[in-house]
């Protein structure tokens, strides 16, 4: 498919609709184009900025406690409103709904579950940064009539059949996966369609840059502090070569930033919280970004285990993130199996501060 030829309506039904066709994919092609409709209208808002009389606290909180802002809630409803008529959904989850949302008894329901994060990053709102959407599909293996619950969600992100984001920057983009790599449309605003752009993007294995919220290093875990020390010590240390990092503090924009041209993202287990999961929510987060990671050739882990084998327990479970190129991110794997195994672990001497108790190792 050529790029700057082929709109996100032509993609899906190339890839999903046509023979030999996924019998599984049946309708999977409608749900994204009424997903990427929520987009739109999504953008749309957004760019009214200020002047959409939108912005500001909605004087609520969500089911994690944190406050709502007023788009947090509207961007919310346009999901909701542009995804439950269609008859392809059994039942929502959202970051902004603390249960389960099943769809009216006015309209069909169908095979898909959709969850998804309608505005990440919404801190970015009151500065006009860039802020994204984040969606995860997964095929609903329960009775197609029955009232779906929370357990109808709670399956490893693995079993995704599509999974994507927008980002909302000076263009808007959606960036997709249907398991047959990962690839970005460009919304062409005056046309109103998404237009393929970068198809099939590949995430360089070697990378120079980090993002990390270096504020939390106190928290962190032994792996992830070598980890980032040693970025840190640059070409006098043992990786003999300068890192660059960046936070930008918006998910969405960082796996962005790796997906165009490679780096890792850490959002790592800390001990800010007695439960020590870090802070990104599985189902609408992490998953569905490790699954587009992972089709563009990088990883995914916790520290200890791939993301999307991860069993979820509840509907808003968090979990520890690390993902982008690949070597670096199995750099950091190692590091964490080393620090289990207590090969690596640091102490703190009154002379000589923290110490590792082997020599860095030049040669991996
Ligand atoms: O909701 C999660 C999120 O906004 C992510 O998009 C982002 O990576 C992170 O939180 C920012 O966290 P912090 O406030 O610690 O910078």
């Amino acid at each position: 498919m050529l790029d700057g030829r082929t709109t996100l309506s032509k993609f899906l039904i190339d890839t999903l609709d046509r023979e030999p066709c996924p019998a599984q994919a049946a309708g999977l092609s409608a749900l994204l184009i009424d997903v990427a409709a929520a987009i739109k209208a999504i953008s749309a808002v957004l760019t009214r900025g200020a002047l959409g009389g939108q912005h500001g606290s909605a004087q609520s909180v969500n089911t994690h406690g944190e406050e709502q802002k007023k788009l947090d809630v509207v961007t919310n409803e346009i999901f909701v409103q542009q995804c439950e008529w269609d008859g392809l959904l059994a039942a929502m989850v959202s970051e902004e709904m603390e249960e389960v949302y099943a769809i009216p008894k006015v309209y069909p329901r169908g095979e898909y579950l959709l969850a998804f994060d309608p505005l990440d990053g919404s801190s970015n709102i009151d500065i006009n940064g860039v802020v994204g959407s984040i969606f995860s599909v997964l095929r609903n293996t329960g009775e197609p009539q029955a009232q779906v619950g929370e357990s109808a969600f709670l399956r490893p992100g693995r079993e995704q059949v599509a999974a994507g984001y927008a980002i909302y920057g000076p263009s808007t983009m959606l960036v997709l996966s249907v398991g047959t790599g990962t690839h970005g449309f460009t919304l062409e605003r005056d046309v109103g369609n998404f237009v393929l752009t970068h198809s099939n993007i590949r995430i360089p294995e070697e990378t120079e840059e980090f993002a990390i919220n270096v504020s939390n290093e106190r928290f962190w875990e032994p792996p992830v502090r070598r980890y980032v020390q040693e970025c840190k010590d640059g070409r006098t240390g043992c990786r003999q070569r300068d890192f660059n990092m960046r936070w930008i503090a918006s998910m969405v924009a960082e796996v962005h930033r790796i997906l165009m041209r490679g780096g890792v993202f850490m959002y790592p287990r800390d001990s800010k919280t007695s439960a020590m999961e870090g802070r990104l929510r599985l189902l609408y987060e992490a998953n569905p970004m490790s699954f587009l990671v992972e089709q563009a050739g990088g990883h995914a882990i916790t520290g200890r285990e791939r993301i999307l084998d991860v069993q979820p327990r509840r509907l808003h479970e968090r979990v520890p993130v690390i993902l982008g190129s690949k070597q670096e991110v199995e750099r950091i794997g190692r590091y964490h199996g080393e620090y289990d195994r207590g090969e690596d672990k640091p102490f703190t001497s009154p002379l000589f501060g923290t110490r590792s108790l082997f020599l860095p190792d030049f040669t991996a």
